[in-house]
């Protein structure tokens, strides 16, 4: 048996716009991406029996981000709902069989995925799509099959929207479905700024967030050009972005979870510079220039729950932006103790 881990990242959109539906019933975006650094890992395994496995196991992280994530069993139980055929990592696994079967033959033994979530489910962080993601890199090493970053992305297209964005990592603009990029800025030394992320309890399905923008009448006419954003790009990168974050499908978010205005609101009053929506949401990302000040938002947030205020699953704290997906030569721990 060889055994290869990687790992990709989440993303929270700095900006998103969106038209009306098109006629094969996708919304056309103009996206900014951040990879942020939540990540998910995937280790894959060659087994004897042909054909993809899957299993999930989910993490609590760090509330204030200090500390490694802790194996969550009932979170974990709950995810064996998900199927082989729906999982994510499980389609990348499928999708590269072919390729694996030229280059090693028929006969080659079938592929083991162990998934490591940090990211929520239906939170609007591209957590199926990072899963996607670090297993196209992972299955590419195991089986040496020499696929560029660009046909890992053309690929990556193929099982979600937000695949691209999760490989590629840094900054990016998204056009079309949000899946076609153009990088923005690599990602930096340091982060260049923080995220404190407040995770509902329940997630929001993307079709019903994109339903209810619909029905609100919400589709610009007219979306930006992905030049509009490269031409500034400076401004996107560095902590200063708090006046730029728009996200179109916001109301409609909010219109479905009306307790995400609460907790945007909860953050400022603790000292965010700003909140926003994290895709079709409901996770809520507030804006804050150093580590301290976003665990301080996380830490109110968690105070107002215990004072009745909205429920949380958890908070987070991350920077961005963080690499893309990348085969891992040294795993953290908690997931080498998890195995
Ligand atoms: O691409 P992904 O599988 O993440 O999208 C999930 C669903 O969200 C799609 O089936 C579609 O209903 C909706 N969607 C959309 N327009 C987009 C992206 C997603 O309508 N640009």
């Amino acid at each position: 048996m060889r055994e290869t881990v990687a790992s990709a990242p989440g993303k929270v959109n700095l900006v998103l716009r969106s038209g009306a539906p098109a006629a094969d019933g996708y919304h056309p975006l103009t996206t900014v991406f951040e990879a942020v650094s939540l990540r998910e890992y995937v280790v894959a395994r060659t087994r004897k029996k042909p054909g993809v496995g899957v299993r999930t196991l989910a993490y609590t992280l760090p509330a204030t981000g200090e500390g490694e994530p802790r194996l969550n069993e009932e979170l974990t139980r709950d995810l064996r709902a998900l199927t082989e055929q729906e999982h994510l990592a499980a389609k990348a696994g499928r999708a590269l069989a072919p390729l694996v079967a030229a280059k090693w033959g028929p006969s080659a033994a079938g592929l083991e995925l162990t998934v490591h979530k940090t990211i929520p489910v239906a939170g609007g962080m591209a957590g199926g799509s990072a899963d996607a993601a670090a297993a196209l890199v992972a299955i590419n090493a195991l089986w040496e099959l020499g696929l560029t970053g660009e046909q890992l992305e053309i690929l990556g297209r193929t099982l979600g929207a937000d695949v691209p964005a999760c490989l590629r990592g840094g900054w990016s603009v998204g056009e079309e479905r949000g899946d076609h990029l153009t990088t923005l800025a690599d990602p930096g030394e340091k982060p260049s700024h923080w995220w404190a992320l407040a995770f509902f309890e329940e997630g929001l399905s993307t079709p019903a967030v994109f339903a209810r923008f619909d029905q609100m009448e919400l589709g610009q006419v007219a979306l930006p050009e992905a030049s509009q954003y490269t031409d500034q790009a400076g401004s996107y990168t560095g902590p200063q972005v708090a006046s730029l974050l728009q996200n179109d499908l916001a109301p409609a978010a909010i219109r479905l979870r009306p307790e995400i205005q609460e907790v945007g609101q909860a953050a400022i009053g603790a000292g965010a510079q700003a909140w926003m929506v994290s895709g079709s949401g409901p996770t809520v990302a507030a804006l804050a220039d150093t580590r301290q000040e976003a665990v301080k938002i996380a830490e109110s947030w968690l105070e107002n729950a215990a004072g009745g205020g909205p429920k949380l699953r958890e908070t987070a704290v991350a920077w961005g932006a963080d690499a893309g997906a990348r085969v891992e030569t040294v795993p953290p721990k908690w997931i080498q103790t998890a195995r």
